[in-house]
């Protein structure tokens, strides 16, 4: 049988899903389990309290193992957080004259870019060729086969702060898994929702999740900047709560109900009953509700487009097209605000390139989740997920298997 199962687990600031999904041979995508609960113990996407995280980590896996009738063991799991960084290297493999690059040579010049010295208590989580030069010459994406004495490489390193990762790897392993992968929330984002046309493009994906926003920026495919700011889609609830004097689970409903981004979107003979004090009688039109929305939002894109633009110099330059993700773009009118603010042409990224549970997917609130499958899809790792549902085997280290022993072990899951 040559299928291979994955699992992904997106460990949010309000919810933690888990996807279980099926790698056909065709190279498609099923995605065949899926699991959401409220996230306990995770503020602006980092692990707080670690038992409460992990019970939450517990109930979204068994409710995708019940979906899919297979046992979680091992998962691919998002990095949130704003300690995500980003840095550019490069390395030099000198190539013996008269022979053609081999994968060997890339490796040696990829593993020089790897040597630099990342800031302070920084833990590395990929290293992304961007482009390589052979004896000068710009612009190849792949050199294996070419002529040349000189192969460079530039790379991308995306690390994160050491402490607030190890937490969450604690939580992950709490609840009884194996993290297979490590995974960016930017860069799980943009590969949930990508079409091939954008893989073809210069393309920013803004994830606007509740206490985060990730911004991931890739260029013909490849990611070429990710970072996370310390803000989302929470400070709008946050804002509605305070000018209209009602407790913040009020604000979130009335938001997620009557909200828009514009308002020039918002019906202007609606008007919101609010049961709060000092307000004048008759309650809130649903225009100045918006108008207390779109500042937060407007902020939120000026300091996303600030970050992009101090390495990549003016967005209407670098990039061709914004993928608005995360359950913040849900507001009607993000995408046309998005649109204004940034100049450019904009749309809603929901989980594409996926079958089987399509549907239940098919939210920008998910992009990350699947893209953690197709991040594991993509790099031909098959996790522990077995058919049974007999007792879980015994904890086994975080580090990855040798590649035969991790065949052979998903083999005799299966025979
Ligand atoms: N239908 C909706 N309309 C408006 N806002 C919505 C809607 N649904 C969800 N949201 C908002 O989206 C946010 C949650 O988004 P998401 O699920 O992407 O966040 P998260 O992954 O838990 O957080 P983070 O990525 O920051 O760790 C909340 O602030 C919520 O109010
Ligand atoms: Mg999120």
């Amino acid at each position: 049988m040559s299928e291979r199962l994955l699992a992904g687990l997106d460990v949010g600031t309000t919810k933690v899903t888990a996807v279980v999904g099926e790698v056909a041979p065709d190279g498609i995508l099923d995605v065949i389990g899926e699991g959401t609960v409220a996230s306990e113990g995770i503020r602006r996407g980092a692990v707080v309290n670690l038992e409460r995280t992990a019970e939450a980590i517990k109930k979204a896996v068994r409710a995708a193992e019940r979906v899919a009738g297979v046992e979680i063991r091992e998962v691919h799991v998002g990095v949130g957080g704003p300690q995500i960084e980003s840095a550019t290297s490069n390395g030099l493999a000198a190539i013996r004259r008269g022979q053609t690059i081999r994968p060997a040579d890339v490796e040696r010049a990829v593993e020089q870019a790897k040597a630099y010295p990342l800031e302070g208590d920084q833990e590395l989580l990929h290293v992304e060729p961007l482009e390589f030069r052979v004896d000068g010459q710009e612009g190849i994406h792949d050199p294996v086969g070419m002529t040349g004495v000189r192969l460079e490489v530039d790379v991308l390193l995306v690390s994160t702060a050491a402490g607030p990762l190890a937490n969450l790897r604690r939580a992950v392993e709490a609840a009884g898994l194996t993290v297979r992968g490590l995974v960016a929330q930017p860069y799980a984002s943009g590969l949930g929702v990508l079409t091939p046309e954008e893989e073809e493009m210069n393309v920013l994906v803004l994830d606007l999740g509740a206490g985060t926003t990730g911004i991931g920026y890739f260029k013909e495919g490849r990611l070429a900047f990710a970072g996370v700011l310390p803000l989302g889609a929470e400070l709008v609830s946050g804002d509605i709560a305070k000018l209209l004097k009602i407790p913040f689970e009020e604000a979130e409903r009335i938001k997620k109900k009557y909200g828009a981004a514009l308002p020039e979107l918002a019906d202007p003979e609606l008007v919101l009953e609010v049961s709060q004090a000092g307000h004048p009688a008759g309650g809130i039109p649903a225009p100045e509700l918006a108008r207390i929305i779109r500042p937060r939002l407007r902020e939120i894109f000026m300091l996303a487009r600030k970050a992009l633009e101090e390495r990549t110099g003016p967005v209407e330059v670098a990039v061709g097209k914004l993928v608005l993700t995360g359950g913040g773009a849900l507001l009607p009118g993000t995408e046309e605000l998005a649109r204004r603010e940034f100049g450019l042409p904009v749309r809603m990224g929901r989980p594409a390139r996926v079958e089987g549970l399509a549907d239940i997917v098919a939210s920008p609130t998910h992009a990350a989740a699947v893209g953690l499958l197709h991040f594991g899809r993509l790099s031909g790792e098959g996790a522990r997920v077995r058919r049974s549902s007999k007792a879980r085997p015994p904890e086994r280290a975080a580090e990855p298997a040798a590649l035969w022993e991790r065949i052979k072990a998903f083999f005799k899951d299966f025979f």
